[in-house]
């Protein structure tokens, strides 16, 4: 059954103080997720796109970090000012956003 074009999630995961790690929910994790799902239900997208906060995606030291599905693009360091560039060129024209993207060495470089 295929519910949803895309899957967003945003991690909002929240750590101790002083954690090495560091998380996403102290750089403002909730506000971007509160924000991105008011602009996709303004841009008419909610039936086909869900934007759901998630647990951590083990890119915490560059985040705010999200992924998309089914195309499993990651985002790091997303900022407020960058959801409507997502929105625009991503999940309505599918040209993912290149400059925020994740690579594997961000991943290696956390292990
Ligand atoms: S705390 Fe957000 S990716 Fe780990």
């Amino acid at each position: 059954m295929k519910r949803f074009e895309k899957h967003v999630f945003i991690c909002n995961n929240s750590r101790p103080a002083g954690h090495p790690r560091g998380c996403c929910f102290d750089k403002g994790s909730k506000e971007l997720i509160d924000e991105f799902k008011k602009k996709v239900a303004a841009a008419g997208l909610n039936k086909i796109i869900r934007v759901n906060l998630s647990g951590c995606l083990d890119a915490c030291e560059k985040g705010i970090a999200m992924v998309v599905y089914p195309e499993q693009v990651w985002y790091g360091n997303v900022k407020l000012e960058d959801i409507d560039e997502i929105i625009q060129s991503h999940l309505i024209n599918d040209k993912p956003v290149e400059r925020l993207e994740l690579n594997e060495q961000d991943f290696k470089n956390e292990k």
